[in-house]
């Protein structure tokens, strides 16, 4: 399985939920290949936040290699699941997919039986606090995504 993980600049959230959703595809035996990506093009070439790469450390996940790059078109025919962290997110990159690939896009919370279909809070502006929320609200989202993947629930 290959999963994308896009936020607006893939320094905070995404490379966040990329880190989250390998460490927790080692614990249960999956192989999945992962990566990130931002719709916005601000921070290509930058690694992640470091208020980011310090909230994944206390969860003994290190994302300090990754690297921030933009979506493109191939993304959309590459992998099988394209995981918005926000709605803005969610509808930019359904301007930019083909029909053929609409049903990959999808909103990351939009797999959680609780079907609340909220956005991961953007903590760019906010402080370490909001990244820690940030860190314990993508590891939520990841086990309700992988327990999807296993036992799937009704379709939102
Ligand atoms: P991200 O957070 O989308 O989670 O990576 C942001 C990073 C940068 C900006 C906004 C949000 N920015 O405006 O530069």
């Amino acid at each position: 399985m290959k999963l994308l993980t896009v936020c607006l600049g893939n320094i905070c959230r995404s490379p966040a939920a990329e880190g989250i959703l390998a460490d927790l595809a080692k614990q249960r035996g999956y192989f999945v290949e992962l990566d990130s990506a931002g719709t916005a093009a601000y921070h290509v070439g930058s690694p992640p936040d470091s208020r980011s790469i310090r909230a994944l450390k206390k969860h003994n996940i290190d994302i300090s290699q990754l690297t921030a790059r933009q979506v493109c078109q191939d993304d959309f025919a590459y992998f099988d699941w394209i995981l918005a962290m926000d709605k803005a997110n969610l509808t930019n990159l359904q301007r930019l997919c083909p029909e053929s690939m609409q049903y990959k896009v999808r909103l990351f919370s939009s797999f959680s039986p609780l079907q609340t279909n909220e956005d991961v809070a953007d903590p760019y502006y906010g402080d370490d606090a909001d990244f820690t929320q940030m860190a314990d609200h993508l590891t939520l989202l990841a086990q309700h995504f992988f327990d999807h993947i296993e036992h799937p629930h009704k379709e939102v």
